[in-house]
């Protein structure tokens, strides 16, 4: 039977209807989320992006859609022409926006069929990630993955107008471009119509936001793609994306605050939560001799406290020795921890091991007393001082690493959260931010065996620094700031240079020479020369934040079409299933 398409006009979507739309004739479209069969009536739950109505076919209604409801499987899209009607009471579904009515049926048109689908889409415990991703078309279809690109797409839009109301313009930038060092390794593009040249993919907009400011645009964002060959984690893509920003004229505290306002809009519009602003600053070198990181989950303590001075007074030669030898000795204090089974502690030393570590002293303070295999080294004086520093009482756990200070300040780390995740320190429901500021300029990298920036070198160090750059660059501190929330690095940026001979001592301290900087940098030395105002900003990882937000688990969830941990998309690239054709993929269409 022939049907005209026009009577099938959507009118509402399947969110939409409720208790006061009764016996309003409606055409929904959809899926089938799920079909019950009770003799008589056939139920089908049809679904959209934005939810569920149920629908009612009744053969006394009409005959035909009525058996064609019977062959429609899960995923068929449908056309439902009915009316509106009250569920009765005890059929009420209060879970359900639409739960208080149903539509009954009198027209039913499929307009697509699917086939079996190699997962249910209701839930995906046990179903592997790769399949997953491998229909990433059917994963987009579950309302739980929708929910995180919707809530994605209200945060974008609420930082555009937050930004735009601040009187910031945004500004695209080249995509095909010069390289731009944030740290990582470029993607490069080949040029067709220069053979042999490359563009590079930008690493961030830094560079033009930069010249944007010399240009005189005074504020400027972009919400942007950045591209970065770099190996992946679970809070990292090869190309993501960044809410950008750049200011003239401005000093750190206005971007401190300029950011705390627009994540108290973004938290309490996304999640309807008062953050707690300012927020606490923590200096680079204090966050690493509390947590060990420059990214410290602060919702917990376990901090790290030094017991060097008082711990290498001991006939125990390994804490001695490492002490002689330049090492150092930090403890941390798990709360209650005396309870700990020899099988736990045995757990906790393979932890610091993992990471250099060469073993894991610990001390239970017991109500008999000190206990451990280690006391019979120290007097009962040196062990109170112990305690002490680090606050332990009855009942608690004392670990310490004894080691040279990176090795002991990255295992305890890593033990301290290991400890905050197991024994469930990390309140799911507290944000806890900070800022980390004062960060070292320079790093010393031992494989190049030269400094290499610690931001990008095109951030500003400290005014009273200056001089160090002759004397002893390592000790130079920089104008740069990262955005610490819940332990995750979810921005960073820096107040820049914008005197000319001031880049130039940069590069120098680099070892970038002047020729090497002219070729690589020589459009901003130049720029620089015109008139640059004192300017600086800092970029966001719109991910990692809405990941965060979200409370999930992989980076993974919140982007549309990942990419797996080996740079894939197992979506697009079938190479491994289907051989043939490859000449055709290799010539035209080179896997990422
Ligand atoms: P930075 O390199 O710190 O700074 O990057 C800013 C923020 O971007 C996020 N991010 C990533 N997110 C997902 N996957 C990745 N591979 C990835 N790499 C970085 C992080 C990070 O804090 N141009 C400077 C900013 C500035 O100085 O203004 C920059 O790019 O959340
Ligand atoms: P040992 O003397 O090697 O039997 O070690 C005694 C205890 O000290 C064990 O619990 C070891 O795990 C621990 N230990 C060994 N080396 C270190 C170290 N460098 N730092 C902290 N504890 C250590």
């Amino acid at each position: 039977m022939a049907e005209k398409d026009e009577i099938f006009k959507r009118t509402h979507s399947c969110s939409e209807l409720d208790i006061r739309d009764l016996d309003k004739d409606v055409i929904l479209m959809g899926w089938v989320h799920s079909r019950r069969d009770h003799g008589g009536l056939i139920f089908i739950d049809l679904r959209d992006r934005d939810g569920i109505t149920q629908i009612v076919l009744n053969p006394k209604i009409d005959m035909i859609s009525h058996e064609r409801a019977q062959s429609i499987r899960n995923e068929f899209v449908l056309a439902i022409k009915g009316k509106v009607s009250a569920r009765p009471k005890d059929m009420i579904n209060p879970k359900l926006k639409t739960g208080e009515i149903e539509v009954y049926a009198d027209n039913l048109k499929i307009l697509n069929e699917a086939r079996t689908l190699p997962f249910p889409l209701d839930e995906h415990s046990g179903i592997s990630e790769n399949l997953r991703l491998k229909y990433r078309y059917l994963d987009l279809r579950r309302p739980s993955l929708q929910g995180n690109l919707i809530l994605r797409h209200k945060v974008a839009k609420g930082v555009r107008d937050f930004l735009d109301k601040k009187g910031f313009l945004e500004v695209e930038t080249p995509f095909l471009t010069k390289s731009t060092p944030e740290g990582a390794r470029d993607y490069l593009v080949p040029s067709r119509v220069n053979p042999g040249k490359f563009y590079a993919m930008p690493q961030s907009p830094q560079l033009f936001k930069q010249i944007l400011m010399i240009s005189g645009f005074d504020r400027y964002f972009q919400i942007v793609k950045c591209f970065r060959d770099e190996d992946l984690r679970a809070d990292r893509q090869p190309e993501f994306t960044q809410i950008d920003l750049e200011m003239s004229f401005i000093r750190r505290e206005d971007i401190f605050l300029l950011i705390e306002e627009m994540m108290t809009e973004i938290f309490r519009e996304s999640k309807g939560i008062n953050i707690d602003t300012p927020f606490p600053r923590l200096g680079y070198n204090e966050a690493m001799e509390r947590f060990g990181i420059d990214k410290p989950d602060i919702r917990y303590g376990l901090e790290l406290k030094d017991v060097t001075d008082i711990a290498k007074e001991t006939e125990f030669k390994v804490f001695s020795k490492t002490v002689e030898e330049g090492g150092k000795i930090k403890g941390i204090k798990v709360n209650k921890g005396a309870q700990f089974s020899r099988k736990e502690l045995d757990n906790l030393t393979g932890i610091v091991m993992g990471y250099g570590a060469k073993g894991l002293a610990w001390i239970k303070i017991t109500e008999e007393g000190y206990q451990s295999p280690i006391t019979k080294f120290f007097s009962k004086e040196i062990l109170d001082s112990i305690a002490k520093a680090l606050e332990g009482e009855k009942g608690d756990l004392l670990l310490f690493v004894a080691d040279r200070p990176e090795v002991v300040t990255n295992s305890l780390c890593q033990l301290r959260i290991h400890l905050g995740e197991k024994l469930e320190l990390r309140d799911k429901d507290k944000y806890s931010f900070v800022w980390i500021t004062d960060f070292p300029l320079l790093e010393y990298d031992e494989e190049e065996k030269r400094y290499v920036a610690m931001h990008h070198p095109f951030t500003a160090p400290v005014d009273e620094d200056l001089h160090l750059f002759n004397e002893d660059p390592a000790r130079i501190r920089a104008k740069a700031y990262d955005l610490v929330l819940n332990g995750q690095e979810i921005g960073g940026g820096s107040i820049r240079i914008h005197l000319r001979d001031i880049q130039q001592k940069m590069f120098n301290a680099l070892g970038i020479d002047e020729n090497e900087a002219s070729l690589r940098f020589g459009f901003l030395l130049e720029a620089l020369e015109y008139g640059a105002p004192p300017h600086g900003g800092i970029a966001l990882g719109l991910d990692r934040l809405i990941m965060i937000l979200l409370g999930a688990a992989s980076i993974r969830d919140v982007i549309a079409f990942p990419k797996t941990q080996k740079g894939t998309c197992l979506m697009t690239d079938r190479s491994e299933e289907r051989r043939v054709g490859k000449e055709f993929r290799s010539r035209w269409s080179p896997s990422p």
